[in-house]
């Protein structure tokens, strides 16, 4: 087990590159399913992309990777996602529209609740039933067959789910007619799945708007994609600066795709200009003020920013009201921040924050992958020393945070800690 020992009160100065999107990446890996080959490059270091790699592997795929080049070639597949893996990271769940698609028939783990909340897949069945599934859960698993091919379907979501867009567009690529996907999630990451599906002769139309139509197609030919950059890496960065103070630049991500983040920020004083459609330079010249946000499917608010944001907010000047309503427990760090002398009060799915001085550091520990970058944020601005355990749940979606962060100017250091869990 290792922490991050982080002392606090250093301005961050420099410019940082963001790794590839780990939200585009798992779903476009699980496409390897639909095709068969695949070659990704931009893929970030991190352990959800392990994890999907040995499922791949376990499924009878072959796997090579070397530095953010991803290649999969298809050799003999049992269409099965193992529990023992499938409950170390939910989206596995995506194997399951590629494998009824291509084979006919899948047996996936039901992924199980985390810590952000249930995460039920019950959108995912029901669109693919509608396809012509046939579906039944058994010992914690998901049999589904179907006779012959995937039938195009009409498909309108109860909610814009994201990885229900995703299996449900995967599905419908090689399913036989149209299929239309109403009350689509618009995220940039289905976006880019749509765009390496497409190159592999994906007829796709609509992604990125709520209404998403696939014309079926027998077969695809090998994907090769390049993935997009991480929006969200990208909005921890602009948090830490917002924290910790200073002036950096970041660069390689599609700005327009955090437009909402940098408007917040923007609303909150920090100073965020756009040298280019794909870098920006962000400076805090003062204590931020206290601003309010809701998060919302994009293009609203994303939830996966609210942690880290919620940490800059700590120090600001005034009151800020958090409210979230995506996940229905996604307030794990307000415990953790709380011991760092945040002044957070949790009512509903909602937390309002007085803005103090200054945090102080402590011990804590990390509960999700974006708790962890808010603990993280939080120490790069606070007094003396914060330690933050479990940073295990980080490297699921952080490449080489540290070192990022360290070669801005940030003390952190990756250490064993003493704890055992
Ligand atoms: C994706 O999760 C992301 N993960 C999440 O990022 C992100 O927070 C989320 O989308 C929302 O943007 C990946 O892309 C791998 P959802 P996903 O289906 O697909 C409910 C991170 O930190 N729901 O849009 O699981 C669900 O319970 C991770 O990088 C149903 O009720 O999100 C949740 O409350 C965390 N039934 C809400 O919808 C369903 O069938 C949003 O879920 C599906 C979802």
């Amino acid at each position: 087990m290792e922490k991050f020992v982080i002392r606090g009160g250093r301005e961050l100065h420099g410019t940082v590159k963001v790794s590839g999107s780990k939200n585009a990446s798992l779903p476009i890996l699980f496409a390897s399913i639909l095709s068969g080959r695949l070659e990704l490059t931009n893929v970030p270091d991190l352990r959800d992309v392990s994890t999907t790699c040995t499922i791949l592997e376990f499924m009878g795929f072959s796997v090579e990777r070397s530095a953010d080049r991803v290649k999969v070639v298809e050799k003999e597949v049992i269409p099965e996602a193992p529990y023992e893996l499938v409950r170390t990271m939910r989206a596995s769940i995506l194997a399951l529209g590629p494998l009824l698609a291509r084979f006919g028939r899948a047996k996936v783990s039901l992924p199980g609740g985390c810590a952000i909340g249930l995460r039920p897949v019950d959108l995912h069945l029901k669109g693919l039933s509608k396809m012509g599934a046939e579906i039944e859960i058994s010992h914690g698993y998901i049999i589904a067959k179907v006779n012959g091919r995937l039938k195009g379907a009409d498909i309108t979501l109860d909610f814009p789910t994201v990885g229900g867009t995703e299996n449900l567009l995967m599905a419908a690529v090689l399913a036989e007619g149209r299929t239309v996907i109403r009350n689509a999630a618009k995220e940039p990451e289905i976006v880019d799945l749509a765009k390496a599906l497409k190159s592999a002769g994906a007829h796709i139309e609509g992604e990125g708007t709520d209404v998403i139509v696939v014309e079926g197609r027998r077969e695809l030919s090998p994907i090769s994609y390049s993935v997009m950059p991480d929006r969200i890496e990208a909005g921890t960065f602009l948090s830490a600066v917002a924290t910790a103070g200073g002036e950096i630049t970041v660069e390689d991500f599609p700005v327009e795709t955090l437009k909402t983040v940098i408007d917040k920020f923007r609303e909150a004083g920090l100073e965020i200009e756009e040298i280019s459609p794909s870098k920006v330079r962000v400076r805090k010249k003062g204590r931020l003020t206290g601003t309010d946000i809701t998060t919302q499917p994009y293009p609203g608010f994303p939830t996966d920013m609210q942690a880290q944001f919620m940490a800059a907010m700590c120090t600001a000047e005034g009151i800020s009201v958090i409210k979230e309503t995506i996940f229905e427990n996604r307030f794990m760090h307000v415990l953790e921040l709380q011991r760092m002398g945040a002044d957070l009060k949790i009512e509903g799915n909602t937390v309002v924050v007085k803005g103090v001085e200054r945090l102080t550091g402590a011990k804590v520990t990390a509960t999700d992958l974006r708790a962890s970058a808010s603990l993280v944020v939080a120490g790069l601005g606070a007094e003396n020393t914060t330690e933050v355990y479990r940073i295990y749940h980080l490297d699921r979606g952080y490449e080489r945070l540290e070192e990022k962060l360290k070669a801005l100017g940030a003390d952190i250091e990756r250490v064993p800690s003493e704890l055992s869990y």
